[in-house]
C-alpha cells in the first residue's frame, strides 16, 4: 500500500517500478545500484485516466474495466500496479471497492502488488492481512507549503493533504477554511477505518469467497460513518 500526498510522486513510483522489471527481464541493465527482482509473468497495469468517448464508456467503466480485467487475470507470479483505484466515484463506494480489491489481491490472487492510493483509510489493511505492507512517499510539512522528499518510506500517511494542495493551488482562502471545516466535521464522525477493523473485517472476506456479496453490502450499510453529514 503505497501512500503520499498528491504530487509526492506515487505514480511516478510505479511506473518505476513497472519499466525496471520489464527492463531486468529483456536482458537490459536497470537504473538502480542494486535490485533484487523475481522474474514475473506479466506486468499488470492501471495507472491514469481517460474517457473512451469512442465507445461510450465513462472514465469510471473504463477504470473498473481495466481493473475487472487485471483481478480476472493475474497470478501469484504477476507484478500488478495500481493507481489510484476508486478515484472515479464517490467517496464511500471508492473507497469500498479500493479495499475490495487490494484485499482481493492479497488474499486470494497473491500477485506482487504496488497499491498506489490517496484513501490513507486503506492503511487499516497491513494490521489485519500480514502479507500488506504500508509505505509512504514522504514530505516535509512547512508551515505554508509542503516540500516533496520524493522518497518512499515504510508507513502510511496519516492524511491525503487535498486540502493543501488545493490552498497551493490558489483556491480562495474561505473556500479553503470551509473545506478544513467540513472535513473537521466529517473526521468527528467518521468511523470507516474503525467500523471496518471492529466490524466484520474477517467476515467480510469469508462472505465474499462464498459469494454471497449482499450480506457484505449490508453490513457495510451498517457502519455509522454513513451519517456523517447529521450534526
Ligand atoms: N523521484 C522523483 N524525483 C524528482 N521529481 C519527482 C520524483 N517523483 C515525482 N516527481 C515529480 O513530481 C510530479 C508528480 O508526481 P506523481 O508521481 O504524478 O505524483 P502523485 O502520483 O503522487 O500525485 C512528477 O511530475 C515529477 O515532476
Ligand atoms: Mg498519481
Amino acid at each position: 500500500m503505497l501512500t503520499g500526498p498528491n504530487a509526492s510522486g506515487k505514480s511516478c513510483y510505479l511506473r518505476q517500478v513497472g519499466l525496471i522489471q520489464l527492463m531486468a527481464q529483456v536482458g537490459s541493465f536497470v537504473p538502480a545500484e542494486a535490485a533484487t527482482l523475481a522474474v514475473c509473468d506479466r506486468i499488470f497495469t492501471r495507472v491514469g485516466a481517460v474517457d473512451d468517448l469512442a465507445t461510450g464508456q465513462s472514465t469510471f467503466m473504463v477504470e473498473m474495466n481495466e481493473t475487472a480485467n487485471i483481478l480476472n487475470h493475474a497470478t501469484p507470479k504477476s507484478l500488478v500496479l495500481l493507481d489510484e483505484i476508486g478515484r472515479g466515484t464517490a467517496t464511500f463506494d471508492g473507497l469500498s471497492i479500493a479495499w475490495a480489491v487490494a484485499e482481493h489481491l492479497a488474499t486470494e490472487i497473491r500477485a506482487r502488488t504496488i497499491f498506489a492510493t490517496h484513501y490513507h483509510e486503506l492503511n487499516e489493511l497491513a494490521s489485519i492481512l500480514s502479507n500488506v505492507a504500508n509505505y509512504q512517499v514522504t514530505v516535509k510539512e512547512m508551515p505554508d507549503q509542503i516540500i516533496f522528499l520524493h522518497q518512499v518510506r515504510p508507513g502510511g500517511a496519516d492524511r491525503s493533504y487535498g486540502i493543501e494542495a488545493g490552498r497551493l493551488a490558489g483556491l480562495p482562502t474561505s473556500v479553503i477554511q470551509r473545506a478544513r471545516q467540513v472535513m473537521g466535521q466529517i473526521e468527528k464522525h467518521s468511523h470507516i477505518a474503525i467500523g471496518l477493523r471492529k466490524g466484520n473485517a474477517s467476515s467480510n472476506s469469508v462472505q465474499e469467497r462464498n459469494g454471497k456479496s449482499r450480506r457484505v453490502s449490508e453490513k457495510t450499510a451498517d457502519l455509522s460513518q454513513l451519517d456523517i453529514f447529521n450534526s
